[in-house]
């Protein structure tokens, strides 16, 4: 989607020459994580960060171990919060305009796994507002619908109830209507201008939805009367956000909500680079197995062009699709997945093959997770704010 706030957006036309967009509204091009963390700031995720939190857990998660999750802000102070007793809480969210795919799944998960470390409370916000405010092609009704469909991805992922408060801007907006106007009181237009590049020809929907965003920073806090330490686990397109947050956290008494980013899953067309999304570049928790499979089969490959040539030169896993795949989600066993590189790269390995291999183990996948979001109809309403 090309709209004029990408073009106001100075984060995203300093990169015109080079082809990395990475804003809230559009992520393409070649993504290079470290040129993130410089420009938006951040820090690398350390070693010792990561074996904190893996102390916690009794194990390390496999997309700490491969630095899928990559950047930080203030995590060191979030755990230092937690190790002096203090409550911390987690926040994330999604925009519901349409089903979920595999790689929303990537902070979900990670949300299970630190829930779990840190015995803490989960608010995950669907913002069925700013996606109605934001496409012309979709309603209100559809993205509410989108809403409650896909908080059963959300309870899929084994996040616990009790702990867990998914909420709908507009459906629960009684419970976060007044915590968004304190915020929304103090941020500016020229601030939100500056941030997000709006312009002129924006609706004013879009230009108060941030506020909402950022509410949810300080949402346990209010609903708890005390300060809780606030962890965003997250795709890094949403910083800006968080940047906008953070100048007015502590004027409102509240503490900097801190982050970690992860980074995205790569689509399964086009050679490692982000796109706008087609549907056959992403596997969605609603497709059916075969379907997905196909998906799967149809993908790009760092292989070459034939079999003959493939044994011969090797194939390329570091511009590969399907090996980002078994990277990312499918192969946790890091002996495993060495042993798929090394046969890739020597030319034993052909693509076929590996992309057989990979599109079973999705589709049992598929079969356990729309199991899981089956029976999560029932148990909706356990995970709803109430
Ligand atoms: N704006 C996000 C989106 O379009 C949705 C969202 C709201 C979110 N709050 C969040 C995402 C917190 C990550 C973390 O998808």
């Amino acid at each position: 989607m090309q709209s004029p706030r990408r073009e106001a957006l100075d984060l995203s036309t300093e990169n015109k020459n080079g082809n990395m967009v990475v804003t809230p509204w559009e992520v393409s091009g070649e993504i290079d994580y470290n040129k993130l963390i410089e420009r938006f700031g951040t820090q690398p995720l350390t070693q010792e960060l990561k074996e904190r939190i893996a102390k916690k857990a009794g194990f390390m998660h496999v997309q700490l171990r491969r630095d899928v999750f990559f950047s930080h802000r203030d995590l060191d102070w979030w755990l230092n919060q937690y190790d002096a007793g203090r409550p911390v809480g987690l926040y994330t969210g999604r925009g519901p305009s349409g089903h979920v795919h595999l790689g929303h799944l990537l902070p979900w998960f990670f949300c299970k796994y630190l829930q779990e470390a840190f015995d803490a409370h989960l608010y995950f916000q669907m913002t069925d507002d700013e996606k109605f405010l934001l496409r012309d092609d979709l309603t209100l009704d559809q993205t509410i619908g989108y809403t409650y469909d896909n908080a059963l991805d959300v309870i899929a992922c084994g996040v616990k109830p009790g702990l867990t408060h998914i909420f709908s801007d507009t459906e629960h907006i009684q419970h976060i209507y007044k915590l968004g106007l304190q915020v929304s009181k103090r941020i500016t237009f020229s601030t939100v201008k500056a941030v997000f590049g709006f312009t002129d020809s924006d609706n004013i929907g879009l230009t108060w939805y941030p506020a909402l965003q950022a509410m949810t920073c300080f949402l346990q806090s209010y609903r708890e009367g005390r300060n809780v330490a606030c962890l965003i686990p997250a795709a890094i397109d949403q910083d800006n956000y968080w940047r906008m947050t953070r100048d007015i956290a502590e004027k409102m008494g509240y503490y900097k909500p801190t982050q970690i980013h992860n980074k995205f899953l790569p689509p399964l067309t086009q050679g490692g680079k982000m796109s706008a999304s087609q549907p056959d570049a992403a596997i969605f928790t609603t497709d059916t197995p075969e379907l997905a499979a196909k998906k799967v089969m149809g993908a790009f490959t760092g292989g070459r062009e034939t079999v003959k040539l493939q044994n011969e030169l090797g194939g390329r896993p570091e511009i590969c699709n399907i090996y980002a795949y078994y990277f990312y989600l499918f192969e946790e066993d890091d002996a495993k997945l060495a042993e798929i590189e090394k046969q890739c790269r020597s030319g034993a390995l052909v693509c076929g093959d590996c992309k057989a291999r990979l599109a079973k183990m999705v589709k049992v996948f598929l079969v356990d997770f729309q199991e899981k979001r089956e029976k999560a109809k029932a148990r909706l309403d356990d995970y709803l704010l109430k």
